[in-house]
């Protein structure tokens, strides 16, 4: 076991130390060796050090370095180094953090973060805090606490007599939700397509003058950071409308919300406070380490209504479970790495990685517009939308960028345009690398613009 350990810990080191220097996206080659892990599964036991030799000789050159700082897909996260060495003890404790008699320690750095998290965020100081995988199972959880809080306010248990029979909840969401809220409304059993969709202005904000006349049991879903834009919905006009016409407001924030850590970006978040429930990311703005999200609901009394188990042989403590508040029973102690992130960071350096990729992605646009390409966005976050002409040129200068290799963007449709997005959601990511992906971009995009 100890040399195990070692070997491991050395290989460990020998990727964080290149991860800032290799391709951004894996070779073709790499990727072609692959192969080499798909062997027919021998009889006999192998060596735990043969395997793991395996696994990074031919795993490690196919991985994405999301990890370092020239990653801008999606919005992909880095990883902080307290929280990946914390993630590492994390796979060393293999806790199964259900219940408080199953890890203490987990259970425990749960509670904390969600005083922390509360109050970092300025977020109803009882809620309730679920930890799950990322923003779409927050979204199940906050959605979920609110099927669960509409019905019984109507005197129907949606737990214990489903959907079957049930008063209908009707469902708003902006026109430019995210995907995710659609699968979750349809995990739900609240449907994709019976959904009311308010139209948005050219950011993708939902439009408070659109939004319709509010009966009977309602959830209106507001967005805090548009995955393209970066955008907010007015919170602070929507909120009080919604709720005070009986809906109830969940909030999808998995990114966008952390502006609220930020003392110089808060009021793009202004109101957001007021919702009944919200969706979080930590893998996202936060930079821990796949996978983690948070949930979070004004009264815990619904979510734990929505997600709460009971068996004989599941022995419930006196304090918060940690089951009681997501959809999984057994799962892995994920508190750890945010715990970690939010000691390392503390209030200052939380502020400091929100407020410092928000300033790479400001540099992005200004460089780019710089030469003549249009911003298809008001850069108010960390996102950048990018048009280099048309459609063709466009997602040419996309595939080859990321074809080259320094960096990684992605692409679009943004309101009828073909665009290279932008993202830039790592601690990992500095100045030169901005420069440096800047560097590329263009020169392809001029290479392209004479070809
Ligand atoms: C606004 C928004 N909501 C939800 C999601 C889904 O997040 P996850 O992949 O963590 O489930 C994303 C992902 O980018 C997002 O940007």
């Amino acid at each position: 076991m100890d040399e195990l350990l070692l070997d491991v810990a050395r290989r460990a080191k020998r990727y964080v130390e290149g991860v800032g220097e290799r391709r951004v996206s894996p070779s073709p080659e790499a990727v072609e060796r692959l192969k080499l892990l798909d062997v027919p599964l021998q009889d006999e036991p192998m060596e735990p050090s043969t395997v793991l030799s395996e696994l990074d000789e031919i795993g490690s050159p196919a991985t994405v370095a999301t990890t370092g700082g020239r990653y801008f897909g999606f919005v992909v996260g880095g990883c902080l180094p307290a929280a990946m060495a914390a993630n590492m003890l994390a796979g060393v404790w293999d806790q199964n953090a259900a219940y408080e008699i199953l890890s203490p320690v987990a259970a425990s750095l749960e509670e904390v973060c969600a005083r922390w998290l509360i109050s970092l965020l300025g977020l109803p100081q009882h809620s309730g805090v679920g930890f799950v995988t990322g923003a779409t199972m927050a979204n199940f959880s906050g959605l979920a606490a609110a099927r669960h809080a509409l019905l019984a306010r109507e005197g129907w248990d949606v737990e214990a007599k489903g959907l079957f029979g049930a008063p209908p909840i009707t469902v708003i969401v902006g026109e430019e939700v995210h995907a995710s809220v659609f699968k979750v409304l349809g995990l739900l059993g609240l449907g994709r397509d019976r959904v009311g969709r308010v139209p948005a202005d050219d950011q993708g904000r939902m439009r408070a003058d659109a939004l319709p006349r509010i009966t009977g049991p309602t959830i209106v879903c507001i967005q805090a950071g548009n995955v393209s834009t970066g955008a907010f919905d007015p919170a602070d006009q929507i909120c009080p409308l919604a709720r005070g016409s009986g809906a109830w407001v969940h909030v999808d924030g998995a990114f966008g919300l952390w502006a609220l850590a930020s003392p110089k970006l808060a009021h793009l978040a202004e109101g957001f406070q007021d919702a009944d429930s919200w969706a979080m990311d930590g893998h996202k703005w936060l930079n821990v380490p796949q996978d983690s999200g948070i949930a979070f609901v004004r009264e815990p009394g619904h979510l734990r209504a929505a997600m709460a188990t009971s068996a004989a042989y599941l022995i419930a403590g006196e304090g918060r479970e940690p089951a009681h508040y997501v959809p999984e029973s057994s799962r892995r102690a994920r508190g750890m790495e945010i715990w970690a992130a939010l000691r390392s960071l503390g209030r200052r350096g939380l502020a400091d990685l929100v407020e410092c990729t928000c300033r790479h992605a400001s540099r992005f646009a200004e460089g780019l517009e710089a030469a003549g390409y249009q911003i298809l966005n008001d850069v108010v976050l960390n996102q950048v939308l990018v048009s280099f002409g048309g459609a063709d040129i466009t997602r040419r200068v996309i595939q080859r960028v990321q074809q080259e290799g320094t960096c990684w963007c992605g692409g679009t449709e943004w309101q009828g345009h073909v665009a290279m997005r932008i993202s830039v959601s790592s601690w990992a990511t500095t100045e030169e690398d901005v420069q440096r992906s800047l560097d590329v971009i263009l020169r392809i995009a001029s290479d392209e613009a004479q070809a």
